[in-house]
């Protein structure tokens, strides 16, 4: 298995891996798939990367420009992150992250932010204090990592495509 930018020949199989390892998912609304189109069409993609092996796509993670308190400051968005549903839980999903994660710092990033379970992000070094925040989510799904700078604090918002 290797980790690697997306190509244009990724596309599709970004889209159809990302709807299929969401649908299962009691919190998924059914437009992640979407959302990284949108991204990638508005220029937000900063970074696509795929899992691959034997040239199948096994997993795709996304990073994309965020506020906090409305200013952008360099801080990025980790998802949507999908891995297919035979190969979750065997390290792809955390290759992934720690992958974009380096390439993020290599491009002078703050840091990056995230809305989701910490059992999955908080070995790739995400945490809360409470003090970043989504809209009325319980903070404690509100993670981050910081790079540089102080740990940020105010009010998250994720890039146009996220917004239904
Ligand atoms: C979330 C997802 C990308 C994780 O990918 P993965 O390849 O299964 O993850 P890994 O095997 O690399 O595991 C990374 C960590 O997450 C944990 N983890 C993975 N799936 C988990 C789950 N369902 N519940 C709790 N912890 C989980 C692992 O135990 C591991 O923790 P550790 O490093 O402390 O041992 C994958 O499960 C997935 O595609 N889920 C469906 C789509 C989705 O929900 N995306 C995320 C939305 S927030």
């Amino acid at each position: 298995m290797h980790i690697r930018y997306e190509t244009p020949d990724d596309i599709d199989a970004i889209h159809d891996l990302t709807s299929t390892a969401f649908r299962p998912m009691a919190y998924s609304d059914g437009t992640e798939a979407e959302i990284i189109r949108k991204l990638r069409m508005s220029g937000d993609l900063a970074i696509s990367l795929v899992a691959e092996e034997d040239r199948e796509i096994l997993g795709h993670v996304a990073f994309s420009p965020v506020t906090i308190e409305g200013v952008h400051d360099d801080w990025f968005g980790l998802g949507p992150i999908s891995v297919t549903p035979a190969r979750q839980r065997q390290g792809i999903g955390g290759a992934l992250i720690a992958r974009g994660l380096e390439l993020l710092k290599e491009m002078g990033a703050s840091g990056c932010a995230l809305i989701g379970n910490p059992d999955v992000y908080g070995s790739a070094g995400f945490s809360s204090d409470g003090r970043l925040s989504y809209h009325d989510l319980d903070t404690r799904l509100v993670q981050r990592i910081v790079f540089r700078g102080p740990a940020p604090s105010g009010a998250l918002r994720f890039a146009p495509a996220f917004e239904s």
